[in-house]
């Protein structure tokens, strides 16, 4: 079996390719696609070493020509970043004048690198084999995976912060990932943990009870939020729950796109010593943690047809019949050959179903401005946004998001 990685020099990579190494047998030949060829031989070198430590017999290579990278793959992984960490530091910055949160996945920001994103990720699902399952991991996953699947491509989002909750919970527990069923539910970057099922019984009211301090710092929010909702919110929340707090934060410390840039440089230099064969530790400091067991869990799900369990980007199709069905939720889904399909769960909760009936509002408004383009797209999402959601405030951000996206917009 073939997969394509776009977006392959990525310094991420290697977190990928140690997952297919040691948990892919069914790899048959992995290609890593990127436009930056330096980097990509330095991260492709490097990935072949891996595979190779691990006694992988994948053909492993790389190049910058899409239709050699995507012809034959029967699964393409996408997870590219258009404009790099430049674009990253802009997002996470211009917002912060209207008194927004500077994320790059929520709210103003997050527009940003979605207007930026899906053409691009459009035309290289077009270019690939009509059979392939396309696995987006490239932010904003919820409207990249929507954009995808709107315009008829097999796609499935992926993100990380299910599985983390999966691993963290079980290492508490003392018992192995595989036994926890999480009740996952929300959007992408703004999902909840409603139960932690073991052997059917849910055990999150008992680690909420004893851990609810631990729990509440790691995703920075409040543990009378936590308390109050009897839930955990994933981080994303925080910009919302906290939204002001964190804007004043931002205001005094460097952004983290500068920071990851830091990081990724000497990762590079790492990548590039013929000597190392395994992950260095440096690579934990990214977000990334668990993401490769999350692709190929997936893949194996998507390919084999195991009709294993994961927390998937899907089509609404009446799992929240307060959402259009074309919506795109991030939910526990069972995995096979057809697709993901939700696992039966409660309803949501009126707090949960306004704030994920708004922004997936804004979501639907963010394909149509990222497809279309135009101006006063761009304005209405930013208006629907919940972060937003003002006249002058929605004005200016347009402004200054086209102006800091001038290179990166087609349609402009
Ligand atoms: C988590 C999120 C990803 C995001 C990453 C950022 O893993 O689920 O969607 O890309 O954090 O990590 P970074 O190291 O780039 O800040
Ligand atoms: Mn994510």
């Amino acid at each position: 079996m073939k997969i394509a990685v776009v977006g392959g020099g990525s310094t991420y990579t290697p977190e990928l390719i140690d997952g297919f190494a040691r948990l892919a047998p069914f790899a048959s030949e992995i290609v890593l696609l990127d436009p930056a060829h330096e980097r990509l031989e330095v991260v492709g070198a490097f990935a072949r070493r891996l595979m190779a430590a691990h006694g992988h017999p994948a053909k492993l290579r790389w190049t910058s020509d899409v239709d050699d990278a995507l012809a034959g793959a029967s699964t393409v992984v996408i997870q590219l970043r258009v404009g790099g960490q430049a674009a990253r530091i802009s997002d996470e910055t211009f917002p912060l004048a209207c008194d927004c949160v500077g994320q790059e996945t929520t709210g103003a920001g997050g527009l940003a690198k979605a207007l930026r994103t899906v053409p691009v990720v459009l035309d290289i699902a077009r270019r690939a084999d009509p059979g392939a399952w396309i696995v987006n991991f490239t932010n904003p996953v919820g409207i990249v995976t929507r954009a995808l699947l709107d315009h008829g491509f097999k796609a499935a989002g992926l993100c990380n912060v299910a599985i983390g909750f999966q691993r963290r919970f079980a290492a508490t527990l003392g018992i192995d990932p595989s036994s926890v069923v999480l009740d996952h539910v929300g959007l992408n970057h703004l999902t909840w943990e409603r139960a932690a099922y073991v052997d059917g019984v849910d055990q999150l009211p008992g680690l909420l009870a004893s851990h609810l301090s631990d729990i509440s710092s790691e995703v920075q929010i409040p543990a009378e939020v936590l308390a109050s909702l009897g839930n955990v919110p994933s981080y994303y929340l925080r910009y919302f729950y906290c939204h002001d707090l964190v804007v004043s934060e931002e205001r005094g410390q460097p952004t983290r796109g500068a920071k990851v840039a830091e990081i990724e440089a000497a990762l590079l230099d790492m990548y590039a010593d013929p000597t190392l064969t395994s992950k260095p530790e440096l690579l934990g400091q990214r977000g990334g943690a668990f993401y490769s067991e999350a692709a190929v869990g997936l893949i194996a799900s998507l390919q084999h047809d195991d009709g294993g369990i994961h927390a998937v980007n899907v089509r609404n199709a009446g799992t929240m019949p307060f959402l259009p069905d074309n919506a795109v939720i991030e939910v526990t889904c069972r995995v096979g050959a057809a697709g993901a399909t939700p696992l039966p769960a409660p309803p949501l909760d009126a707090h949960q179903r306004g704030l994920v009936g708004a922004v997936s509002a804004y979501e639907e408004l963010a394909v149509d401005a990222a497809v279309h383009g135009g101006r006063d797209r761009v304005y209405r999402a930013l208006l629907a946004h919940p972060l937003v959601g003002q006249h002058t405030q929605a004005t200016r951000l347009t402004d200054d998001l086209l102006a800091a996206n001038r290179d990166h917009l087609a349609w402009l």
